[in-house]
């Protein structure tokens, strides 16, 4: 009987495992091992998204100068770098393409990124990028090993054809980065802050601490 026991809650405990692992079973993630404080590599993914992916994605909850005061461009330069001077500071950054004709080729309308890394994790938007391999590579069709049948036609071919693999995934880790910080932007500001409010933490220690001495010298 309490084998038995056991055996069920063992089995109870190895499925609860298995669903929060990720519960689809699909291949297991690459980590992106991206890092949101290196500023060059946040710029280059966002250039890289106007590049590869803004033909088809808005990222409707950031407007580019809002881009620009976070990755340490004046507005002018996120407008030449992203929108090759075709927007306004203030705008919102939408698709390029139209999106209804889009979902007509595609099957599908391609989502606002905005929250995409949130949803899905940096890892997974790592792995999803680099998981795309030749199905029939006379007819030139892609699959994806993390989104079978997706919708998505693999955009970063030119990487996947003339590119090293550590060329691919550095480009797929600008990516993700700049996906990391598009959907929780604060994340640097909330970091940034974070320092100064420890610096002054010390330095007022210290003056406490002068101040503490001064006054007990009479004391003493
Ligand atoms: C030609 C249009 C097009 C371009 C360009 C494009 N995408 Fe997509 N993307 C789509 C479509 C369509 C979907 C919906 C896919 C589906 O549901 O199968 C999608 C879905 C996604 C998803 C969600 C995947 C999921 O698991 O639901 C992510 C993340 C994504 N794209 C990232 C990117 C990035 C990053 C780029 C640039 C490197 C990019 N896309 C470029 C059309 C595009």
């Amino acid at each position: 009987m309490a084998k038995r026991i056991l055996t069920i809650v063992l089995g109870a405990l190895f499925s609860i495992a298995a669903w929060a692992g990720g519960g689809q079973g699909g291949p297991a993630l690459k980590q992106a091992d991206n890092d949101l404080w290196d500023q060059a590599s946040l710029q280059r993914g966002a250039v890289a998204f106007a590049n590869y992916c803004q033909a088809c994605h808005s990222i409707q909850y950031m407007r580019y100068n809002r881009i620009a005061r976070d990755l340490g461009w004046a507005d002018e330069q996120v407008i030449e770098k992203m929108a090759h001077g075709l927007n306004k500071p203030t705008d919102v950054v939408l698709a390029r393409g139209n999106l209804q004709a889009i979902a007509q080729v595609l099957g599908t309308v391609p989502p606002d990124l905005s929250l995409m890394a949130r949803l899905k994790g940096s890892d997974y938007i790592y792995s999803f990028l680099l998981g795309y391999f030749e199905k029939d590579p006379e007819k030139g069709v892609w699959d994806n090993h993390y989104l079978p049948g997706t919708a998505m036609p693999n955009v970063l071919e030119d990487q996947y054809r003339f590119a090293t693999a550590a060329e691919r995934e550095a480009v797929a880790r600008d990516l993700t980065n700049f996906m990391e910080y598009v959907g929780e932007p604060i994340k640097l500001t909330r970091y940034e802050l974070g320092w100064k409010v420890l610096l002054f933490l010390f330095l007022f220690f210290i003056i406490a601490w002068l101040l503490k001495k001064e006054y007990w010298r009479d004391v003493k």
